[in-house]
């Protein structure tokens, strides 16, 4: 079978071998999908003994996906732009080539499995850290109405805002700016969930119909979608939808084919 195999650290409870080997299953594909924990600093070298061993791509995940984006001899444009690659595959000339399907990943969360619209809509994106960034070209491109980026480090997000001026309308701010606009859709990228907090956002900010999302997902609700639902957001989710789609994106670049991602999203939600 051909190999491919997700790398990170910590990796254990990755659930990205599960979700290829249902995709796998579902189009008959002969693959193997394995977790692979790689230590700081050795990524380059786990790529090379991967590829030597007959690997044919990657899913790299946390904490290697900038350094994944300095390998890539080749980078697809939408990789280049979120800063991370978080897939890798080999050209026919031998050379690695890196993608991002994270920011597409969970346009296709949002758009097909939950039905929201964009296009026109006030979206309000929380974090400027390595997930927010790798999400925002793909939300540009849904031509919103505008996108914030707000931020705890008001000037992270300034900054974040200016790199993808021209791709839309994009501006930054601190979470303390916030308390006059109501948005559309607010998501959540950034990492204060580890710690179970919220980042310091006002309630009033909750749109009528508005839709909140977790890039985190966990078992239990996480805090940001209790904080949502206590607040009368119309929809609070996770982002396991995301997971699954970025995934899904992963194994087209690869396989060729799309896999039907519903089943394999509620098989998870069934198992966490
Ligand atoms: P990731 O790759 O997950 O994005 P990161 O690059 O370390 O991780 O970024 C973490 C993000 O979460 C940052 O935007 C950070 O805000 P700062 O830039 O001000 O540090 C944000 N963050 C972490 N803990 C937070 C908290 N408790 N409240 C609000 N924002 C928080």
């Amino acid at each position: 079978p051909d190999r491919y195999a997700v790398m990170g650290n910590p990796i254990d409870h990755s659930k990205s071998p599960q979700i290829h080997t249902l995709f796998a299953r579902q189009t008959h594909q002969h693959l193997v999908y394995e977790a692979i924990r790689v230590e700081p600093g050795h990524l380059a070298t786990a790529i090379a003994l991967f590829r030597q061993a007959g690997g044919q791509g990657l899913n790299i995940t946390v904490p290697f996906k900038q350094d994944a984006w300095r390998l890539a001899e080749v980078l697809n444009p939408r990789a280049e732009r979120a800063g991370a690659v978080n897939t890798l595959l080999w050209g026919n000339d031998g050379r690695l080539i890196g993608d991002n399907t994270d920011g597409i990943g969970l346009v296709r969360d949002l758009t097909e499995n939950l039905e929201q619209v964009l296009t026109d809509r006030r979206i309000l994106l929380l974090g400027a850290g390595g997930a927010a960034r790798g999400v925002i070209g793909p939300l540009l491109e849904t031509h919103p109405a505008g996108l914030r980026i707000a931020n705890r480090t008001a000037e992270k997000a300034r900054e974040l805002a200016g790199v993808f001026q021209d791709a839309g309308n994009v501006e930054g701010s601190g979470l303390d700016e916030l308390a006059d606009n109501r948005f559309d859709l607010i998501i959540n990228a950034t990492a204060a969930g580890l710690d179970s907090e919220v980042p310091a956002i006002p309630t009033s900010i909750i749109g009528e119909h508005c839709c909140c999302y977790d890039l985190m997902y966990a078992s239990q609700p996480t805090a940001f979608v209790q904080w949502a639902r206590n607040h009368g957001a119309a929809l609070a989710i996770d982002g396991l939808g995301m997971l699954v789609e970025q995934a899904a994106e992963s194994f087209y670049l690869w396989r060729g084919l799309r896999p039907d991602t519903p089943p394999v999203i509620a098989a998870l939600r069934s198992g966490l």
